[in-house]
């Protein structure tokens, strides 16, 4: 394993850090596959990975608990925890105490290492600011509980940079990759936060798995490229390459995954990256712009739908089947016709409920139409998929 500099943290973190937030499941997000997913996690510490990501809200509050559970038998002693405050959900002060309390019981532990105010954008700032999450999280530091301090974020560049002057912060976490290096926080961002000497844990660096499995035309690129290099290697050694990055959370969901990304991370490096790497970056980055996908990660923030719409499986349809040059556009309008009508696009009312939380801010109302319209043309022997 490489280790990295944390910012002013004194800390040697691990280049990859295991986010926790996409680990397997038994088919629903909350029933999480236990057995493997300590196994997966287990197998990455004992490879080195020494920062672990998780928040209250993953899996439906299970993701935490697995992790309370993995951490056992003395693992818990050979890395940094880090879990998160949910902003949207602290109504007034005493809320931070109680969510905090049940977090260290669902963890397993007496102290979080790194604790983060979770998905910070302007609304949630000021709500914070006017609760006294500040205050509060500095007794739980000068009490024990709490041992560095940041947040994570998702709205523009401006906030960004509006929050980090705001505090004295120790770290930061921001989402980055190399088809998203100029949205949110961006590498500007990256670059103020470092300069500042805070520590900056990226989020979301494989743009939630799409990035690893690329759709035809850019996989093409890569097929075609004399390095042979793998879509999620690639992707990742181009953001430990960059000297401002501390640690990079990736959300692992088979032992496949976390064996290929400890072997990436071990090979990582700032300015390991050639200048034919660079090059193939730019072809990749290029033709991810021109076919211009809906930026949906499949994070589910957007979830519940007050009219049922299931959101993330919506666009994922539209993008795959029609967007991406994938030979699948019937499949994915077939899918259509024989999802719920419920979870349709077509039941968007555009209340725009959704829009209000989701990170990438996607304009889903006025996605919807359209994405119905596309999904709904006929298909071959689905006689009537047109008038559902
Ligand atoms: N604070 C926040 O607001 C916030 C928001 C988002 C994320 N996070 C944190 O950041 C972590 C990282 O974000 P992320 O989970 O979106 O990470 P990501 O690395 O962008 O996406 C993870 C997905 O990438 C795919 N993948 C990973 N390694 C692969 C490999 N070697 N080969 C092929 N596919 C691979 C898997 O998709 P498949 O399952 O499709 O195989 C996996 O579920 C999260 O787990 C969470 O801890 C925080």
């Amino acid at each position: 394993m490489q280790y990295r500099s944390f910012g002013k943290v004194d800390y040697r973190v691990s280049a990859l850090g295991f986010g926790c937030m996409r680990l397997p499941t038994l088919g629903k997000p909350e029933q999480i596959d236990r057995q493997q997913a300590v196994e997966m996690l287990r197998y990455a510490i004992d490879h080195g990975v020494n920062y672990i990501d998780t928040a209250y809200p993953y899996h439906g509050g299970n993701s935490e608990r697995v992790v309370g559970e993995a951490l056992r038998d003395g693992y818990r002693q050979r890395v940094a925890l880090a879990t998160k405050m949910p902003c949207w959900m602290v109504e007034q002060p005493p809320d931070f105490d109680r969510i905090f309390a049940e977090q260290l019981q669902r963890l397993e532990t007496d102290r979080i290492d790194f604790y983060l105010l979770h998905n910070l954008q302007a609304k949630f700032w000021e709500k914070m600011l006017q609760l006294g999450a500040l205050e509060w999280m500095q007794k739980k530091r000068a009490a024990g509980q709490i041992r560095w301090l940041g947040f994570s974020f998702h709205d523009s560049y401006e906030v960004f940079q509006q929050i980090i002057d705001a505090f004295d912060w120790d770290f930061c976490q921001i989402q980055y990759n190399y088809v998203a290096d100029e949205v949110q926080a961006g590498i500007k961002g990256l670059k103020y936060a470092a300069a500042k000497n805070i520590g900056v844990v990226i989020m979301e660096p494989l743009f939630g798995g799409t990035l690893a499995s690329p759709p035809p035309p850019v996989q093409q690129i890569l097929d075609q490229s004399p390095l042979r290099l793998r879509a999620a290697d690639v992707a990742l050694r181009w953001l430990w390459n960059q000297p401002e990055v501390s640690v990079v959370l990736s959300g692992m969901s088979n032992m496949e995954q976390v064996e290929q990304n400890v072997d990436s991370a071990c090979r990582s490096g700032a300015g390991s990256f050639t200048a034919d790497e660079q090059q193939l970056i730019e072809r990749l980055r290029a033709e991810y712009k021109r076919l211009n996908p809906i930026p949906c990660t499949a994070c589910g923030y957007c979830l519940p739908c007050p009219n049922g719409v299931a959101i993330p499986d919506n666009f994922m349809l539209y993008n795959n089947g029609l967007v991406l040059g994938g030979n699948t556009q019937m499949l994915s309008r077939a899918t259509y016709y024989f999802m719920p009508p419920e979870k349709r696009a077509a039941q968007c009312v555009a209340c725009r409920e959704c829009e209000a939380r989701c990170p990438q801010s996607i304009e889903i109302s006025q996605w919807m139409p359209r994405v119905h319209e596309e999904l709904s043309r006929p298909v071959p022997g689905l006689t009537d998929a047109q008038s559902s």
